[in-house]
């Protein structure tokens, strides 16, 4: 009994430490502003030997994530997250991100953890001392493409697919070779990878326990409703065309349809081995302002939405999120 008070009380000097170090990077206007407790900033860290395997960011600059440590029993304990944040289509909109914090490392900053990364055992009790990357998102592809090739007149690069292999492979050596338990995650634009490489990562993993996946926000409208347009699709397939995306997407998918109809989650989630778990809401409130159209949005929140307005509504949600 008195041995396991002692390791407590090394346990909680330990932690508190820890903690302490950490709060000092508390941002306090942000604390104040969005009313926050437990959010802190951690550094970047540039994955330099990624250049020499070509794992560039649309810029051609090395890719990065944000990695805080674990600690006491969550050390061997991993959650990594993809960052969202849409994608570029053409070389106009690519060019254009190349000169922002979702094309180049070089203007990517301290970046703020909390929720699910925060530290806080009473906020976040499952995670709050896992190891946590949020890796950023920079190459517009959805970590997807695989181009050699660059023209010189652009200097863009679509490389997204070795990026996400250069950070798994930096994070393995960091001590990710020996995670007990591990989560992949995907947000947004970012949930398809999520489940693209779930497999390919829990394989990695040989001394895990349990290795599971998980979509967030990641699933977007697809219907064959005339009416309401293709968005997606047409978007899909100009990104997997312009980033070579062909190469990453399961052969299984690409042998039944096209490779556009490939980089809709619900098209290949049905072959992948490891768990993974979902959260998606029927109201997305981007889709349903944004894509859906038909104030379905505006209806919604006054509830005052009319048969056919309620219709399209339900055509979508059953079309689209429940397979
Ligand atoms: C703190 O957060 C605010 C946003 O709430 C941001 O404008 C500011 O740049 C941040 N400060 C630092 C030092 O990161
Ligand atoms: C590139 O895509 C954007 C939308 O993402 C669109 O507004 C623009 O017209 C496109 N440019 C070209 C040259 O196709
Ligand atoms: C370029 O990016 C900026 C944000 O950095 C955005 O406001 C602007 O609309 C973009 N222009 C085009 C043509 O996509
Ligand atoms: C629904 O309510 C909103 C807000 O009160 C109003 O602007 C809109 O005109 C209403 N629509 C219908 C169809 O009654």
């Amino acid at each position: 009994m008195a041995t396991r008070s002692v390791q407590l009380v090394c346990l909680l000097i330990f932690s508190t430490a820890i903690i302490k170090t950490a709060s000092a990077k508390i941002n306090e206007s942000f604390k104040q502003e969005k009313g926050i407790d437990h959010a802190y900033f951690v550094d970047r860290s540039i994955v330099q030997n990624a250049l020499s395997k070509g794992a560039v960011c649309l810029d051609g600059s090395p890719p990065a994530y944000h990695l805080d440590r674990g600690f006491g029993h969550g050390v061997r304990n991993w959650i990594i997250l993809l960052s969202g944040g849409a994608w570029c289509r053409n070389i106009t909109d690519c060019l254009n991100r190349s000169k922002t914090d979702l094309g180049s490392s070089k203007l990517m900053t301290p970046f703020i953890f909390l929720g699910i990364f925060s530290k806080s055992k009473s906020e976040n009790p499952d995670f709050y001392n896992w190891n946590k990357v949020f890796v950023r998102y920079c190459d517009g592809g959805g970590f997807t493409g695989d181009i050699e090739s660059i023209d010189p007149a652009t200097n863009l690069h679509f490389r997204g697919a070795r990026i996400f292999d250069a950070v798994i492979e930096d994070l393995l050596a960091k001590g990710l070779k020996d995670a007990k338990n591990a989560i992949l995650s995907g947000g947004s634009a970012n949930g398809y990878p999520a489940v693209l490489y779930c497999d390919r990562f829990h394989n990695l993993l040989h001394k895990a326990h349990r290795v599971k996946c998980l979509v967030d926000a990641g699933y977007f409208i697809h219907v064959k409703n005339p009416r309401l347009a293709n968005v997606f699709e047409s978007l899909f397939r100009d990104v997997v065309t312009l980033h070579g995306s062909i190469k990453v997407l399961p052969k299984s998918c690409t042998s039944k349809m096209k490779p556009e109809l490939c980089f809709f989650p619900e098209n290949i989630q049905q072959d992948i081995k490891t768990p993974f778990f979902t959260v998606m809401s029927a109201f997305d409130s981007y889709q349903v302002d944004n894509i859906i159209g038909s104030n379905i949005g505006e209806c919604i929140r006054a509830r005052n939405c009319t048969e056919s307005q309620n219709n399209d509504f339900k055509g979508l949600y059953i079309y689209t999120w429940v397979k």
